[in-house]
């Protein structure tokens, strides 16, 4: 007599293999990936390697710290590992977040070299991965860099509107073309990335505005609304506070939100060589 079973019964599950069916029930209409629980997956393994460094504990170096972590337990961002970690390794690593979706600016860091933001990067799945501070700036703690003179920088390009023709009630009106010109320059969230990556912001952050400062000068210039426009050009023509650009591109190149502030400081240098054209010729920074 034939040992095999007919192809046409339904062969009969032993007791393993129910249990592992009675397990999936719940998520029939989900992928069998997501349907088997998670510590019945094979693991993942990958190495994080992090800057660590405790102000508190000044006599020893900064060093990168290893911790592995499974990926099949672990989000998909950089920022989820991060927050794995602290959460479950090691509660003294630290590092700022608080939307997790690249609106706040709060998680910028380098990320195996490039600056960008822990929660809008994804792990990659093969070799480990190295996270560090932002570049050549002070730092607080660990991937906390201290933006001090970020903020500083900020503050003296006056980042608010100023008008010499208030409308007498209501708001400042615009037209949508006006508008327009203000695209690829408000959505600028200050995360710092493009600061840290700019060779000349690493040599002159006392003087030279940065990247991120500059665009933002630019973002007033280019308001309809604002009539400070000749007084903010001017304030930045000198030796450092512009001109220490070189137009590098490493800001463009590095911006998480896909912004281009050297276009922005461009503009700025062309309308003090030339004068700036009227509102309505003003090009869209947004646009390629
Ligand atoms: S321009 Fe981009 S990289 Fe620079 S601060 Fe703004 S969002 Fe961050
Ligand atoms: S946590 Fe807000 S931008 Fe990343």
């Amino acid at each position: 007599m034939s040992m095999l079973a007919s192809p046409l019964k339904p062969s009969v599950a032993g007791p393993s293999k129910l249990a592992a069916a009675a397990a999936r029930r719940f998520a029939t209409s989900s992928p069998a990936r997501l349907a088997t629980p998670v510590n019945a997956k094979l693991q993942h393994l990958k190495e994080f390697k992090i800057y660590r460094w405790n102000p508190d504990k000044p006599a020893e170096k900064p060093r990168l710290q290893t911790y592995t972590l499974d990926l099949n337990a672990c989000g998909p961002m950089v920022l989820d590992a991060l927050i794995k970690i602290k959460n479950e390794h090691d509660p003294t690593l630290t590092f700022r977040r608080s939307c997790r979706e690249g609106i706040c600016g709060s998680c910028a860091m380098n990320i195996d070299g490039v600056n960008t933001l822990a929660c809008l990067c994804r792990i990659e799945k093969k070799g480990d991965t190295k996270i560090y501070p932002l570049p050549h700036m002070h730092i607080v703690k660990d991937l906390v860099p201290d933006l001090t003179q970020f903020y500083k920088q900020y503050k003296s390009i006056e980042p608010y509107l100023k008008s010499k023709n208030p409308p007498e009630k209501g708001e400042h009106l615009q037209s949508q073309e006006d508008r327009r010109k203000l695209d690829g320059l408000y959505e600028c969230i200050l995360c710092a990335s493009c600061q840290g990556s700019c060779p000349s912001y690493w040599w002159n952050s006392d003087e030279y505005l940065g990247p991120a400062v500059l665009m933002q000068a630019y973002r007033w210039m280019a308001d309809s609304r604002d009539s400070y426009g000749d007084e903010r050009r001017e304030k930045l023509e000198n030796t450092f506070s512009l001109y220490r650009c070189h137009t590098i591109f490493n800001c463009t190149r590095t911006c998480p939100k896909g912004l281009n502030p050297a276009k922005a400081i461009a503009q700025i240098k062309k309308d003090l060589a030339v004068g700036p054209p009227a509102i309505s010729k003003r090009p869209v920074i947004a646009e390629a």
